[in-house]
C-alpha cells in the first residue's frame, strides 16, 4: 500500500490521518504543535522528514500552508491540498508549485470529520486530470472523490459556493433562536419548527435551480413583493428586539431592486440576478 503523509492535524486533519491508518497505509503526519499524532501514525519531526510521494496538506488556510510548506522536500512528487480557502488563491498556490516543480491537486473536503473514512464523505478535486487518476485510488480511503476539472481554483469554487448557502443558514437559525428567545420562545419550542423548514428546502433548491437553467421566474405561488413584505416584518421584529439586522438587510435590498426594476411579481429566484454588492455599504460591496 502506497505510503502517504499528512501534514497539519486539527480535527480535519487527525480524521484524514486516522482513515490511512484504518486503511492500512502507512501514515506519517506532521503538525506545527508536536503530540496530536492519531494512533497508528507515525509523527515526524520536521515537515521535510514527513514528505513523502504523496502528502496531503489540511491546515486552518493557505497562509497557514505557505507557512508551513518545505518546496525542495515536495520538489517531484504529488502535494494535495485540501485546506479551505478562495478559489483565488487556490490558482495562486497552483502556480507556485508548478514554479517549484511540485506536482499539486487541489482539494476542498465538502463533509464533517465524521463523513471521512467512509463513501458517505465527499471531497472536491481539481487540477491535472492525469495527476487525479494517479492517486484516485489512494484518495478514494479519504471520501468518496469528485473530480471538477483541470482549473485549479474549480474545487474551491464549489466549496465556497456550498458554503455560502451553508453559513447563511446557519447563521438565519442562531438568529431565529435568538429572535424567538426575544419573545419568550425557548429553544426545546423553536426546534421543530426550524426542522421543518429543513424538510421543504430540497424541493425549493431544486425548483431554484430549475428556474435558473430554464431563465423563467413564476412567481404564481409566492412572489418577490409578498417575500420582501415577510422579510420586513422580520426586520421590524428584530429591531424591536435589539438584534442584527445586517443578512436580512442584504435580503431585502435584493428585492427592492426587483421591484424597483417592476418585476416584483416574478418568483425569489430572480433574485439570484440582484446580489451583486452595490457599494454603498448595504449590500457588502467591501
Ligand atoms: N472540521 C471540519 O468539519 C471541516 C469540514 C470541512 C472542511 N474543513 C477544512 O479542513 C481544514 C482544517 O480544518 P480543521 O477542522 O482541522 O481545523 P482548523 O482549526 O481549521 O485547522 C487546525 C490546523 O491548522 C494548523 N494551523 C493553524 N494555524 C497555523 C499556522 N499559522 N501555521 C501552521 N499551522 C497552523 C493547526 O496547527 P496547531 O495544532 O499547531 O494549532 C492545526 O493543524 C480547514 O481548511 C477547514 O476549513 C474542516
Amino acid at each position: 500500500m502506497t505510503p502517504v503523509t499528512i501534514l497539519g492535524l486539527g480535527p480535519m486533519g487527525r480524521a484524514l490521518a486516522g482513515a490511512y491508518v484504518a486503511a492500512g497505509h502507512r501514515t506519517t503526519v506532521w503538525n506545527r504543535t508536536a503530540g496530536k499524532a492519531p494512533e497508528g501514525a507515525v509523527e515526524a519531526v520536521t515537515v521535510a522528514e514527513a514528505a513523502g510521494e504523496l502528502t496531503i496538506v489540511s491546515v486552518i488556510d493557505y497562509d497557514a500552508v505557505s507557512a508551513i510548506l518545505d518546496a525542495e522536500a515536495l520538489k517531484g512528487r504529488t502535494l494535495v491540498n485540501l485546506t479551505a480557502d478562495t478559489p483565488r488563491r487556490a490558482r495562486e498556490m497552483a502556480a507556485w508549485a508548478a514554479d517549484q516543480g511540485i506536482a499539486y491537486l487541489e482539494g476542498a473536503v465538502a463533509c464533517p470529520t465524521t463523513g471521512i473514512g467512509t463513501p458517505q464523505g465527499l471531497i472536491f478535486y481539481s487540477g491535472p486530470r492525469e495527476l487525479f487518476s494517479r492517486w484516485e485510488a489512494e484518495l478514494s480511503v479519504l471520501a468518496t472523490p469528485m473530480y471538477l476539472g483541470d482549473d485549479p481554483g474549480r474545487a474551491a469554487a464549489f466549496d465556497v459556493a456550498v458554503l455560502d448557502a451553508f453559513w447563511n443558514a446557519l447563521a438565519g437559525v442562531v438568529h431565529a433562536y435568538a429572535l424567538g428567545a426575544s419573545e419568550g420562545i425557548s429553544a426545546a419550542e423553536l426546534t421543530p419548527m426550524l426542522r421543518g423548514l429543513g424538510e421543504i428546502l430540497p424541493s425549493l433548491i431544486d425548483e431554484c435551480g430549475a428556474n435558473l437553467e430554464s431563465g423563467e421566474h413564476p412567481g404564481t405561488a409566492s412572489s418577490i413583493r409578498s417575500a420582501r413584505a415577510a422579510i420586513s416584518h422580520v426586520i421590524a421584529a428584530s429591531e424591536t428586539a435589539g438584534l442584527e439586522t445586517g443578512a436580512l438587510r442584504a435580503a431585502r435590498g435584493y428585492a427592492d431592486r426587483a421591484v424597483a426594476d417592476g418585476r416584483g411579481d416574478e418568483g425569489f429566484s430572480l433574485l439570484t440576478k440582484y446580489v451583486a454588492a452595490r457599494g454603498d455599504g448595504n449590500g457588502s460591496a467591501s
